[in-house]
């Protein structure tokens, strides 16, 4: 008997001819029911999730809005992390470490890099981007992004400490800006004791990731070095990284710079130097714009770092990019994000709404923008001789070694000489540790 005598048999029945109507419906529901999803599902748009530091991420708001308008596909979701970067390098280590992340997007500070990519929580960017469009990016900001040859993370804005000074204070006492160390004390203690200001010089001492990024700043102005990242030597207890960690805890001791400063970070810093509360700040260029928005508008300028007389201007190299988690399910939807912050349109409005410093070369002489930063030309040759924290995998815990001791040394606990010699011993011991490994 054939299919088709069968089925004329079956349609013949009284049994089909009350009941096969309801039939039909049922088995075409059960079939339409799950496609039906399928098609619902594959148009709805795919969530490619990313973890941001708190300030920026309200900053990126405008751009996740029109991001998402123009790629109907993609749901760009930024997650709110905490301040500091330390935090949220946290929140993302064990992240990656637990598996199944959330994080299809890294939004990465420049010293995660190593760490990282070692760790293989990174997609390999190189087969995305060629190497003609690399090079409309800063050298040292895509050497930042690369490890072991291959490149982890885009670059999104750079950064560069700089030095800031009350230009109404300085010409109104006769002092041109200092550049050296010693010029720096003098002119805040003659401030300070003509009564323009309570306090001289502010910095970052608190306990974290920005006190080693200030501090290679020192070490290169008395011609001292952390860890050289080919020969893994230690610099720490040499004695002009002695020196560097002495003239810190002497600011404090000589009254220069509050007590308080062993516990501020970036933010504190900058609020005091708007607040109109001291004479010099050490800071990155974001800064400038909103200073620009303070009370101290037009009384201030920015010029690189102080240095001994035989020691350089140190910026240490800062920065932010994007690198895409290795679990992620949509690398490809991952990677739209990153071509979509990495635009010039977008490095422009970033720097124009918020201060930050761009990546790309051509935007340095953009008149829009050197109109509102005339600082930017010479940045680029600042950032062409920034100095980098080491750039290895163990980078966080030299770090951390670095951050107490000197904490230490600069809140008066311990001398600089000691705090120093214990750092580089611990350091030593850290580096000799993954050798073994
Ligand atoms: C800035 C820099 C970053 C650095 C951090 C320290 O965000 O861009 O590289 O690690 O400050 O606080």
């Amino acid at each position: 008997m054939t299919l088709k005598t069968d089925l004329k048999q079956l349609l013949s029945t009284r049994w089909f001819r009350k009941k096969g109507k309801s039939v039909i419906s049922f088995v075409i529901a059960m079939v339409s029911i799950p496609l039906l999803i399928v098609v619902v599902q594959s148009q709805q748009p795919v969530t490619i999730n990313v973890l941001v530091w708190a300030l920026e991420s309200a900053q990126m708001e405008d751009y996740v809005e029109d991001f998402n308008q123009q790629h109907p596909d993609i749901e760009l979701n930024i997650i709110e992390g905490p301040n500091e970067t330390d935090q949220v390098e946290d929140l993302y280590t064990s992240a990656f470490l637990l598996g199944d992340s959330p994080y299809d997007l890294v939004y990465m500070d420049i010293i995660w890099t190593p760490k990282f990519a070692a760790a293989g929580w990174l997609k390999d960017l190189s087969d995305y981007v060629s190497q003609q469009e690399l090079d409309q990016f800063l050298e040292g900001d895509v050497q930042g992004g690369m490890y072991q040859g291959n490149l982890y993370r885009m670059p999104f804005r750079t950064d560069a400490g700089m030095l800031y000074y009350r230009t109404d204070w300085l010409e109104q006492a006769g002092y041109e800006p200092p550049d050296t160390f010693s010029e720096l004390i003098e002119i805040s203690q003659s401030l300070q004791e003509q009564d323009y200001t309570d306090w001289g010089y502010l910095w970052q001492g608190k306990q974290y990731e920005g006190l080693s990024a200030m501090f290679v700043e020192i070490l290169e102005g008395f011609d001292a070095f952390w860890v050289d990242p080919e020969t893994l030597e230690v610099g720490l207890d040499e004695p002009n990284a002695i020196a560097a960690a002495r003239f810190l805890r002497n600011t404090i001791v000589q009254g220069v710079s509050p007590p308080g400063v062993t516990t501020y970070e970036e933010g504190a810093t900058r609020r005091m130097f708007q607040n109109g509360e001291a004479a010099f700040l050490r800071n990155w260029p974001y800064v400038y714009k909103s200073a620009s928005d303070s009370e101290i508008a037009g009384k201030f300028d920015i010029k690189p770092m102080v240095h001994t007389p035989q020691g350089n201007s140190g910026a240490c190299q800062g920065g932010w990019g994007f690198g895409i988690a290795s679990d992620t399910q949509h690398p490809d939807k991952a990677w739209q994000v990153i071509e979509y912050f990495t635009q010039r349109d977008i490095q422009k409005e970033h720097a124009l709404q918020h201060g930050y410093v761009p990546t790309r070369k051509d935007l340095f002489d953009d008149p829009d923008l050197v109109e509102k930063y005339e600082y930017l030309p010479d940045l680029l040759e600042v950032l062409e001789n920034a100095v980098l924290r080491p750039p290895i995998a163990q980078y966080a815990q030299a770090s951390d070694i670095l951050q107490r001791h000197l904490s230490a040394a600069i809140s008066g606990t311990v001398t600089p000489e000691k705090a120093m010699n214990r750092a580089a011993r611990e350091t030593r011991s850290l580096l000799e540790r993954s050798k073994n490994n």
